[in-house]
């Protein structure tokens, strides 16, 4: 069997956040409740502004316009983007999807609220971390909030090895492991068996090196947060309705940040 490397745009954005993500069960319904949240924790109303940074393939930033906001959603994959406006287009609801870099946003005190969802946190040196959240802070109109939906560092996933069927073939996931002296959770190796194509489909070292994501305690982000200016920090345990309290055992770590 043929086999092929592709890079951080066609392997992880188009077989991941794609083809993977649109297959799991419920994922719309997860993605509504996602936006429920958003609207009532961030007390949004219809035709407030809101950013959606590293929107993948933009189901979530669909979703909120659908719920009434006027959404701008960037991501740094051309092709997710390109998907993200047919589905918008596809419910017949509008938004400003654009490819851009979350390291270079220059937005400036436009939005009511700005998200990052599904730990899209941490892939850089620690600098540039900081740097994403002084960009979000700056593109937040005075009061807006910041909502960063992140993995519990202290309960991270049982991570395994997986075979998923998707369209065209099969993906085998490598479970990510965590550096714990590093703090970083290390890039998954993965392989598409493209049965449509015959042949085997690996990721790059483009696709493998921008895979690692450094992981923070709430502590951390806490004082990152505060560096950059925001004024209020909240934790909530999970992105969804009811709201919990951030636990040491929580499904995820939510941290919502007031300019
Ligand atoms: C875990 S996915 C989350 C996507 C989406 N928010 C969701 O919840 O489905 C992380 C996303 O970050 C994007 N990304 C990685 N580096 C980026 C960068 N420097 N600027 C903007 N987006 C980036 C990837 O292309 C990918 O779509």
């Amino acid at each position: 069997m043929e086999k092929v490397e592709l890079g951080w745009n066609e392997f992880w954005a188009e077989i991941f956040r794609i083809r993977h993500r649109r297959q799991i069960p419920g994922i719309e319904h997860h993605d509504r409740l996602i936006g429920d949240f958003i609207m009532e924790t961030l007390g949004l109303k219809k035709s407030d502004s809101i950013l959606d940074i590293a929107c993948g393939a933009g189901d979530q930033s669909v979703e909120l316009a659908k719920q009434g906001l006027n959404v701008t959603a960037f991501d740094i994959a051309q092709v997710l983007i390109d998907a993200a406006k047919e589905t918008a287009e596809s419910y017949d609801v509008s938004a400003n999807f654009y490819a851009g870099d979350m390291r270079a946003m220059e937005h400036d005190s436009m939005f009511d609220a700005a998200i990052l969802l599904s730990h899209s946190f941490g892939f850089f040196d620690h600098e540039e971390n900081k740097r994403v959240l002084q960009g979000a802070y700056a593109a937040l109109k005075e009061g807006g909030c910041f909502l960063l939906d992140l993995m519990n560092p202290y309960n991270l996933p049982k991570f395994q090895r997986t075979w998923t069927p998707l369209e065209g073939g099969y993906l085998l996931n490598e479970p990510h492991v965590l550096d714990a002296p590093a703090g970083v959770l290390t890039g998954r190796p993965a392989m598409f068996i493209d049965t449509e194509n015959d042949r085997i489909v690996l990721m790059d070292e483009d696709a493998l090196s921008n895979n690692d994501i450094r992981m923070y305690t709430a502590l951390e982000i806490r004082e990152m947060l505060s560096e950059v200016g925001f004024k209020k920090v909240e934790l909530y345990g999970h992105a969804k309705l009811p709201r919990l309290p951030y636990a040491a055992n929580s499904e995820r770590m939510v941290v919502i940040a007031k300019r």
